[in-house]
């Protein structure tokens, strides 16, 4: 995924705070209605001519001082990666560098020189052209923003659906049932612009605020179906550790900006990396219609290979995930052929609880082993009631290989897979041996 191909943007829409906020994003994984009362940032829009002179933007300059191009094929991509963590952090740590260029690859720079550049140019306050003109832009996303009604677009023989409210998304899915809904649509743009498939009807929530919320009461957190991964990643480093050990290595930033937790259970994907940790937390999906509502455990919500319970009338509204007891101990694993920007072979989440060295309750979910994320129910009930010890977890892994028949495909072998699943459950006993 090469930065000039996938050609990094930036959207700044109206934030929490009531200021600007920008985020960088694929635009080829964007259907045009998606970047509606959003201002579009593009390369093109960074440097300007004073003068009749070329004034480059600090992150240009930066990248220009520290020799950071060579092809110039990334270039575009890292330097709006670079223009969206200006624009947000002051100061960013190493971490928050390498995790906003992270979605782009380079392959004849080098990335330390890419590094510097951004190092340099956002340890300064992000003041630059943006700024001045951020007031006006504001103004003008505002009085959008009120004017902002259910459309119906009908173009070359595909019809899309943007709803803003609940109702009005709900009222779309009962008069288009056949509509595909997209929370994000970094799956079916990719079926669109790569795979060529044309979707006749498209239900797009991603102008849903409603959906696009996170809240937290002395049981639950409460996860909206609308809210993007980022956030949720931001989110849950401060307040779900867990969670954000999946999250920190879930695609990539810009991705992650699109993306969101309701779109990653609707498409029931075996490697859907947010599914093992839901299911392994015991979560909940709330479904919505026009008629009603109710509440799926997750684990029966996933029917199959790209499957779910969702009636042609519902949408996913909300995740309810029940918080662990105290002394419960969690371990989230993925396992791929590189750290960022990739998808899982195996993936594993292991959830523990035990009284005195003994297991009283574990539950184990594996992606990438079955045609949908699925828990281990006979290395479960194997490991309840045993020492938590090494001699356990050895039998259990043996258990564990034999309950999947992992395929082997382009990413791995199912011998590999098979191996990795039963290391993994070795690998969380060699972290929590005394719980
Ligand atoms: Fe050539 Fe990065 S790919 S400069």
């Amino acid at each position: 995924m090469r930065g000039g191909r996938l050609r990094g943007i930036v959207l700044a829409e109206i934030g929490p705070t009531g200021s600007l906020r920008y985020k960088a994003v694929n635009s080829c994984l964007l259907f045009l209605p998606m970047i509606h009362g959003k201002q579009l940032i593009t390369i093109e829009n960074l440097a300007y001519q004073k003068d009749g002179e070329l004034i480059l933007h600090p992150v240009q300059q930066a990248l220009a001082d520290h020799y950071g191009s060579q092809c110039g094929y990334c270039t575009p991509g890292m330097i709006m990666s670079m223009f969206a963590l200006f624009k947000n952090v002051v100061d960013p740590t190493e971490e928050e560098i390498r995790t906003a260029l992270a979605g782009n690859l380079c392959r004849c720079t080098g990335y330390r020189s890419i590094y510097q550049a951004a190092l340099q140019a956002c340890s300064q306050e992000g003041e630059d052209l943006f700024n001045e003109k951020e007031d006006a832009v504001l103004q003008q996303l505002y009085h959008i923003r009120q004017w902002n009604r259910a459309m119906n677009l009908k173009g070359k023989g595909q019809q899309y659906l943007l709803p803003f409210t609940l109702e009005e998304a709900l009222s779309f899915r009962k008069a288009y049932p056949e509509a595909i809904v997209i929370n994000g649509a970094t799956d079916i743009a990719i079926r669109q612009n790569k795979q060529y498939e044309y979707f006749p009807f498209l239900l797009d929530l991603s102008q849903v605020d409603d959906l696009k919320i996170f809240y937290e009461d002395h049981g639950h957190w409460f996860i909206g179906a609308g809210l993007a991964l980022e956030e949720l990643t931001a989110i849950s480093n401060d307040r779900i550790p867990s969670l954000y050990d999946i999250l920190k290595v879930f695609a990539s930033r810009q991705i992650r900006n699109a993306a969101t937790a309701g779109g990653n259970v609707a498409t029931a994907s075996p490697i859907g990396d947010t599914l093992p940790w839901l299911m392994a937390m015991e979560a909940n999906v709330h479904l919505h219609s026009e008629s009603g509502s109710r509440v799926v455990p997750i684990e029966q919500f996933i029917t199959g290979y790209r499957s779910t319970g969702l009636k042609e009338d519902e949408l996913i509204t909300l995740l309810s995930v029940p918080k662990p007891e105290s002394g419960v101990i969690t371990g989230c694993y993925k396992v791929s052929n590189r750290r960022d920007v990739d998808i899982s072979n195996v993936s594993g989440v292991f959830r523990l609880t035990t009284a005195e060295g003994t297991i009283k309750k574990i539950r184990i979910v594996l992606g990438g082993m079955a045609a949908y994320p699925r828990r281990a129910l006979k290395t479960e009930s194997f490991l309840e009631g045993r020492e938590w010890s090494r001699s356990t977890a050895e039998a259990a892994m043996k258990v564990l290989r034999e309950e999947y028949q992992p395929i082997t495909d382009a990413r791995s072998s199912a011998l590999a897979r098979s191996l990795a699943a039963g290391n993994l459950l070795l690998k969380f006993w060699s972290e929590n041996q005394h719980p």
